[in-house]
């Protein structure tokens, strides 16, 4: 069984990303900025941001944080974003999930600049990316593929197994593999809550993708022997033992999967990492054009 370092990779693309930012500002480039849209304090979303953030320094990128109250109205949520797509300082800007429950969380992505969306959750993007046009990619599926390309797990014509179907990972995930592209060119299953009998399904996979939000959901029993396993889960647990009093738990039961894979990802320190750096290569996509020219 292998690990699958996302911390060592991701470390590796963001020094490689900074030192394409240095030497965009040794030609006289202007530095890439990322804009992150904060609404309320919830501890997930304080602490992806504070990531984010700290990301974009490592980067050598400016990032600015927009911070509204839980019960600002949509109509102030919407200013800030046509704000964001007219600021030409500006070169992507994220608005960070879930919302409060008042603000229509569809209409807020679709007020952004496809060419700032640097998330890919806009329909622009998610529709160009469903027909292997240039987009920007979401970033926890972009991040997987990275991993995959970086151990260069074949995943021709195998059998690629998703477990669960959000528009944020398991869809975009889904439509990658399908992709006739490496990695990539899978045969792809998607399961979700409405599946009878999912242990029959995820047993078929060579590639095993978790991404339901359930700790411990897969279990020894569900998984191939072989197989590669991506756990995609990251749940707060209560851990007294823990000095923030939780901890990270995947989607995946890992000390009894584990032995019997060919590679898998721990949680945390595997997809997390590569989420966040996947945002950055987004980033540095958008300030030179690359996507959009
Ligand atoms: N909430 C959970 N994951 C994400 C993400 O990738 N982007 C945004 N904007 N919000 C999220």
């Amino acid at each position: 069984m292998q690990l699958i370092d996302g911390k060592h990779v991701a470390a590796t693309i963001r020094e490689r990303i900074a030192k394409q930012v240095e030497q965009i500002i040794a030609a006289g480039g202007k530095r890439p900025h990322l804009a992150g849209v904060l609404v309320g304090h919830d501890g997930g979303s304080e602490s992806y941001m504070a990531s984010k953030v700290k990301a974009c320094e490592q980067c050598g990128f400016t990032s600015s944080l927009i911070r509204h109250d839980s019960d600002v109205s949509q109509e102030t949520l919407l200013q800030t974003i046509s704000a964001l797509n007219n600021d030409p300082d500006v070169d992507g800007f994220i608005v960070q999930l879930p919302l409060p429950r008042h603000i229509d969380e569809q209409r807020i992505i679709e007020a952004i600049d496809p060419r700032k969306d640097v998330d890919g959750f806009h329909p622009i993007n998610v529709g160009r990316l469903s027909i292997g046009l240039p987009c920007f990619r979401s970033a926890t599926p972009a991040g997987i593929m990275m991993l995959l390309e970086h151990y260069q797990i074949d995943t021709r014509g195998k059998h690629c197994v998703v477990v669960g179907r959000s528009n944020i990972v398991g869809k975009p995930i889904a439509t990658l593999m399908l992709q006739k592209a490496t990695p990539g060119n899978a045969t792809v299953t998607v399961c979700h809550s409405a599946t009878p009998d999912i242990a029959a399904i995820t047993r078929q996979a060579d590639i095993l993708i978790a991404a339901l939000g359930k700790p411990h959901f897969v279990s020894a029993d569900m998984v191939k022997p072989g197989a590669v396993v991506i756990d995609v889960g990251t749940t707060r647990v209560e851990d007294p033992t823990s000095p923030r009093g939780w901890r990270l738990r995947g989607d995946v039961d890992f000390d009894n999967v584990a032995p019997m894979c060919s590679y898998i990802t721990p949680v945390p320190g595997g997809v997390g990492p590569m989420t966040i750096v996947s945002l950055m290569h987004n980033t540095l996509l958008a300030a030179t054009r690359q996507i959009y020219p």
